[in-house]
């Protein structure tokens, strides 16, 4: 059967929320009606518009109690790092020297690249995420195991090849020749195939040569359709090495702009240090930015200003960045994110906070044409959410009055036993069976 319908109460994005007060930025039914057909969305509605309507050889799947909302998008997360997660004692640069270094070398294995991306893609879509922006390692054979786990599941995944060539362990080290070549092939083996794409990724300004990054400027000119994935200011020490690694540069997001990688489709993780001109650059140049509290969080690393990017009118998402990041729940990273911003004085409301994991993370990755809310024609992406699954969530949001003060207490308290299931294109891919 081609067409199948889900009941349940529902709630997506329209556009970014301005408030809570911004009704017409969300539409919220209580009890809804998604249809899907060949894997997209025909229609949403209330169930007492839409089911008399329905023919009668439609299977509606009743999740009546439950709430469905569009899948999570994972807008920066390292797929070889889950197995140091919850290291330690250091900030970034003696954390990536001690553990994300040793750990990446692994990846030259293929069969560790493989095992890792299957638990990683089942991981995502346990925790209700159906997208991502994704680093593999130096190792061309880490980003084939990926995008053949996502292939696998039908998920709209983009990641890429890791560009470095200084500063970091020999066997973990390319060349900007290689680096060119490699990335190259890979883009013409994966960008475009099914629901997946390639991103071209420098993993910082202080791991590449200047030859490195005028080759990655020279692929990202030549394929304006492929993303740029790569960290930007997250750290004042590193901000520091970058000053004297490239003293000609009047900032450190201005090395990436005189190499030709800022543009539409690239997408800086963290973001935490930079100046008006700047966010005056990034916003003209269309690009984007990766949200990521609770890596800033765990690496010390400083707090994100939301204020000061929509300001400027820049596309923002949320990333785990996982391994630096604590949780690939998107739910714990929107919590982190209301508390990183509570520290600055800024408030993020329960619908903007779901924007940026859903519509808003789908807009700062150029894919808001294809997933991130309900819009008859999308691909049918979606999480069934349970705000039963603990004690204290069946507690608390059973006094919720209204649907903010739910998403709210949902993204607050509510963990991956939250996810009740998880739909990839219409299918559904957690759990398994
Ligand atoms: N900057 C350069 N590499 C990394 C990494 O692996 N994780 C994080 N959080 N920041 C980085
Ligand atoms: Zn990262």
């Amino acid at each position: 059967m081609t067409t199948v319908a889900y009941r349940a109460a529902f709630f997506h994005c329209l556009r970014r929320p301005e408030s809570l007060l911004d009704s017409a930025a969300v539409e919220y039914l209580d009890d809804g009606v998604l249809v899907v057909t060949k894997g997209c969305v025909a229609a949403l509605g209330s169930a007492s518009e839409m089911l008399p309507g329905l023919s009668t050889n439609v299977n509606v799947v009743d999740f009546s109690g439950k709430l469905i909302v569009p899948g999570f998008v994972d807008c920066h997360v390292h797929y070889p790092q889950l197995d140091i997660i919850a290291s330690y004692g250091e900030q970034l640069l003696d954390w990536l020297e001690k553990y994300a270094f040793p750990q990446e070398q692994l990846f030259c294995d293929r069969a560790v690249a493989r095992e890792a991306a299957e638990f990683f893609t089942d991981e995502l879509l346990r925790n209700g995420k159906t997208s991502a922006l994704v680093f593999a390692t130096v190792h061309p054979q880490s980003v084939d195991a990926i995008f053949e786990a996502a292939l696998k599941r039908n998920m709209r995944l983009i990641a890429g090849k890791v560009l470095m060539d200084r500063n970091c362990p020999a066997d973990l080290s390319d060349t900007a020749t290689t680096a060119y070549q490699q990335s190259k092939a890979l883009i013409e083996k994966w960008h475009g195939r099914e629901r997946l794409s390639y991103a071209i990724t420098p993993r910082f300004a202080l791991t590449s040569s200047e030859e490195q990054l005028a080759a990655a400027g020279r692929l990202a000119t030549e394929y304006p359709d492929v993303y740029m994935h790569t960290h930007l200011a997250e750290n004042r020490t590193e901000v520091g090495l970058i000053a004297k690694q490239f003293p000609w540069s009047r900032s450190y997001f201005e090395v990436y702009d005189r190499f030709d990688l800022v543009r539409a489709r690239s997408v800086f993780a963290h973001c935490l240090h930079l100046d008006d001109k700047d966010l005056n650059t990034l916003s003209a140049k269309s690009a984007a930015m990766a949200f990521c509290p609770s890596s800033n969080l765990f690496l010390g690393s400083g707090l994100f200003d939301l204020r000061a990017a929509r300001n400027a009118g820049i596309r923002v998402g949320a990333g785990s960045d996982v391994g630096g990041g604590t949780s690939l729940n998107m739910l714990h990273t929107l919590g982190d994110a209301y508390k990183v911003l509570q520290l600055q004085g800024q408030s993020l409301s329960a619908f903007e906070a779901f924007y940026l994991a859903t519509l808003g993370g789908a807009v700062a990755l150029d894919l808001g044409d294809k997933i991130g809310n309900f819009v008859a024609g999308k691909e049918a992406d979606f999480v069934v959410l349970d705000d039963t699954a603990t004690p204290m969530t069946r507690r608390r949001l059973g006094m919720a009055g209204s649907i903010a003060e739910k998403l709210f207490a949902l993204m607050t308290l509510g963990d991956d036993r939250s996810v009740n299931a998880t739909y990839v294109a219409g299918q559904k891919a957690y759990p398994a069976g």
